[in-house]
């Protein structure tokens, strides 16, 4: 089938080399001319494991090709996905200038009716704004042309978005038509095999279905960050907590893994959207703010550790930090717990020492060039001249250290674990001591 996708970002990409991989006919549009040269180089604008050699090799084939193009890319397909950012507004709520514009640019373009599709994260509500868009623009060309529009919420994962869009568990498509309903079942055809993972629904509940997920992983994860904090203070360790809770198949293992907060495009802004759309129907959501609270004060236990263990004097200390971006296997900076320790540590005058094996071109490019700051090139040279280590992100390359190598390079023999990645005895055995996360002791 033919397909145009507006956007070359996260989602969009991933989502367009994945159906050109399965043999659909894709055209990518962007207004980033730069990034259309780049793509068209082989240069791919984010670090995510398996997606180079896809887009590699059906843009050579012939079957993923990119542009500026809009007209061609309206021409090219009857289904046109729209996979632009929602980035949160001042207050919080997703702006939908970019998904607009978009509606209005297939509006101004289109001689042959559409299947205009939502793949971008967006409020409820967001069809029916572009529905009208679409419409307007029709009757101002004079033109009567058919066109729905579906929302077909994304649920992929950074680091692991190429197997999450191959393997979807699901292919959530909110649309009332018959017509919308075949189309896309062949177009996911490929990707539903084995059981139907299709679930069809009307528009509004399949937008909200998409706050609702990274509303409940993210309310999972705040409620295991609010018990480790009693954990703490009540001398039990959370980690045998999580695992005497995630036996409970009802609870399940996954997403309770206490940490340093969780950050990254999605469950900040969208915890946030969603409670500006309560706001907007006087709806106190009081469970979603309390949510966000707990993860912002959790962004900050690192912080208060270093800060306590020194007594508040951080003047002229260099903390040696493994893991800058927001979880492992990202270069993702974005809401990492990591910038808030950095600048918090900043404030009060320590140095950072850091190392990640990816988000260190990314970094650099948020803070720039500090001499608070030294990224460095392996995890043992952060340490060196270092007093204490802080670990923000779990990457797999941290997971088994050189514990006496760590006690000799640093002048404090402290570790402080933001993802509790280690046995609290392992590492004293080494001679060091060890903070993690609800492990019974703090400082
Ligand atoms: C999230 C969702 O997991 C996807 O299903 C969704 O499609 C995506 O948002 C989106 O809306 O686009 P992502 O932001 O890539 O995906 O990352 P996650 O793996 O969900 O991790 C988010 C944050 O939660 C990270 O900072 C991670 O460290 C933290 N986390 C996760 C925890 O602190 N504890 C856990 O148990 C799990």
């Amino acid at each position: 089938m033919k397909v145009t996708v507006f956007g070359i970002g996260y989602v969009g990409l991933v989502q367009a080399a994945v159906l050109a991989d399965v043999g659909h006919d894709v055209v990518c549009v962007d207004v980033d001319q730069n990034k259309v040269d780049n793509l068209k180089k082989g240069l791919i604008p984010i670090y995510e494991p398996g997606l180079t050699p896809i887009v590699e090799s059906n843009f050579a084939e012939g079957r993923l090709r990119f542009t500026t193009d809009a007209a061609e890319g309206i021409a090219h397909a009857e289904i046109q996905f729209i996979a632009v950012g929602t980035p949160p507004d001042e207050d919080g709520s997703a702006d939908l200038k970019y998904v607009l514009a978009v509606a209005e640019t297939i509006a101004t373009h289109m001689n042959s009716p559409k299947i205009i599709v939502d793949k971008s994260t967006v409020p409820v509500g967001t069809a029916d704004k572009v529905s009208a868009k679409v419409g307007s623009v029709l009757s101002t060309r004079n033109e009567r042309i058919d066109y729905h529009i579906v929302s077909n919420p994304e649920f992929l994962k950074e680091g692991a978005a190429v197997s999450d869009c191959m393997r979807p568990d699901r292919i959530v498509i909110g649309t009332d038509s018959q017509h919308v309903e075949e189309q896309m079942r062949e177009l996911y055809a490929p990707f539903n095999r084995n059981h139907d993972r299709m679930i069809f629904m009307d528009v509004r509940s399949a937008e909200l279905t998409k706050y609702a997920a990274n509303c409940m992983l993210a309310t999972k994860i705040s409620f295991m960050n609010e018990m480790s904090q009693l954990a703490e203070r009540l001398g039990a360790d959370i980690e045998n907590v999580r695992r005497g809770i995630g036996s409970d198949e009802r609870i399940g293992y996954h997403f309770i893994y206490p940490g340093c907060g969780y950050g990254g495009s999605c469950f900040p802004k969208d915890v946030q959207a969603l409670v500006r759309t309560a706001d907007e129907i006087e709806y106190d959501a009081q469970l979603l703010k309390s949510v966000e609270s707990v993860n912002y004060k959790q962004k900050e236990v690192l912080f208060d550790r270093v800060f306590n263990y020194f007594n508040g004097d951080l003047a002229g200390k260099t903390i040696a930090l493994w893991g800058l971006s927001f979880k492992p296997n990202t270069d993702d900076m974005r809401e990492a717990s990591s910038r808030v320790l950095m600048e918090k540590l900043w404030e009060q005058g320590a140095k950072v020492r850091a190392y990640d094996p990816e988000a260190m071109e990314e970094t650099q490019r948020v803070y720039g060039v500090r001499n608070d700051l030294d990224l460095v090139g392996t995890k043992e040279s952060a340490m060196q001249g270092a007093d204490i280590l802080v670990i923000c992100t779990e990457w797999k390359v941290f997971r088994a250290p050189d514990f006496d190598q760590i006690k000799r390079s640093l002048t404090y023999p402290v570790v402080i674990d933001g993802r509790n990645m280690y046995e609290p005895e392992i590492v004293e055995r080494h001679g060091l001591e060890y903070f993690g996360i609800g492990r019974g002791r703090s400082i």
